[in-house]
């Protein structure tokens, strides 16, 4: 019997586990402590009421003889497929419902794609970038190359023609910079990928936070990404499902490599190893895409973004270098030239505020710090403040 040779060399913790580690050690410490957490991107307001009050609605549905569902079907029910469809259309995309595919949220999408695809590809991930696409790709065995993305190409790096690559993981806006391409840079990716017959796997799940409407919002706004690209959303920061679980993947018929078609056997390999995402929880995505529920899921976005503006306004009076603006996260130089997990335990002992330190997402994160946008407004203002007294 032998392992996965991933398992032998594959770093020891996933960084929020880390982080979560830590933090732990911490407050069993200093039980008086009262500590503020800014780390993992986990929102902190409640469902909005018109998506609680459907999800109640499927829950009575489920105990009717009449109404009773089982498995749901694969790929997702119809009601939230249209939905979805409806929002794409309002963009100028147009999406058969079978190019449609409900999950249980992006993070899972995103690893389990890479079943559809050989190990020996070589693919490109930005650094810094969120640390699930590095570790699902070398649990897969993949050859990774990064893409250097830092202050001197605003965090947002281009394609280099000279050089093939297979599978390419675009994260717009980033996590964790909050980079976000416009749609003159997505073209350039996708021309890229046309040209190699290279696969974007493109992951929006931070969309819904774009404030600038110069700012691509979907891969399928570009011209010729239907042949290039997959894109994964989730409703995990769109409406709070961090705890609910619904996301979704879009592969479009067209793309095809080696003529087989990548629906056909992404659709084959989610029947085979997914069976769904329970019924009450696709009635409450429904909801969140109606109108009464985009309005509520709005205003929740509206919310954190203000923590922005909170946290911004601190640092810019404290002097100190940040980027952001399109995503629920601020990402902040160290002061003093401080190390990410050296500012962690800073922060930790002399605050007690939880973040995330930069060098988690890639070696181009050393030296900075992620923020979190995602608290109550009372703690975030509290955080604010301990930043300002000590720093
Ligand atoms: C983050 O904090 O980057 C994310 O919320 C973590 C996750 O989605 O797994």
């Amino acid at each position: 019997m032998r392992i996965a040779n991933w398992a032998k060399t594959i770093k020891n913790n996933y960084l929020f586990q880390t982080v979560a580690e830590k933090t732990k050690k911490f407050s069993e410490k200093n039980p008086e402590a009262k500590i503020i957490n800014m780390g993992i991107g986990d929102v902190s307001l409640p469902i909005s009421e018109f998506v609680v009050k459907s999800c109640l609605e499927a829950s009575k549905e489920m105990g009717e003889i009449s109404s009773f569902r089982g498995y749901s079907p694969n790929g997702g029910y119809d009601f939230l497929k249209e939905k979805i469809q409806e929002e794409y259309s309002q963009r100028d995309i147009s999406l058969d419902l079978d190019e449609i595919f409900i999950s249980d949220g992006a993070k899972s999408d995103m690893s389990n794609i890479l079943d559809i695809f050989s190990g020996q590809n070589i693919c490109s991930i930005p650094d810094p970038v969120y640390p699930v696409y590095l570790d699902t790709s070398i649990m897969k065995g993949l050859k990774v190359e990064f893409l250097d993305a830092n202050e001197e190409n605003d965090f947002l790096p281009l394609p280099d023609f000279s050089v093939k690559r297979d599978i390419i993981y675009i994260c717009s806006p980033n996590n964790p910079t909050g980079a976000a391409y416009s749609r003159e840079q997505m073209k350039k990716w996708v021309d890229y990928a046309n040209e190699y017959e290279s696969i974007i796997l493109y992951d929006a799940a931070y969309e819904s936070f774009i404030q600038d409407s110069n700012l691509c919002k979907s891969i399928f706004e570009i011209e010729g990404s239907k042949s290039c690209a997959i894109e994964f959303k989730s409703f995990s920061k769109s409406a709070g499902f961090t705890g609910m679980r619904c996301g979704y993947s879009i592969v479009p018929k067209e793309l095809k490599r080696e003529n087989i078609s990548l629906n056909s056997i992404w659709s084959r390999r989610h029947s085979t190893k997914f069976n769904g995402v329970p019924y009450i929880i696709q009635r409450a995505a429904e909801a969140s895409l109606s109108l009464q529920g985009k309005h509520e899921c709005e205003q929740n976005i509206k919310y954190y973004m203000k923590n922005y503006e909170k946290i911004s306004e601190t640092l810019d009076s404290l002097s100190i270098k940040f980027f952001g603006g399109n995503s629920p996260y601020v990402w902040m130089k160290c002061p003093n030239g401080m190390k990410s997990w050296e500012f962690f335990d800073y922060l930790l002992k002399n605050l007690k505020i939880v973040g995330t330190p930069g060098s988690g997402f890639g070696k181009n994160g050393e030296n900075y710090f992620r923020l979190s946008c995602f608290g109550l407004h009372e703690n975030v203002s509290e955080a604010c403040e301990r930043l300002r007294d000590l720093l």
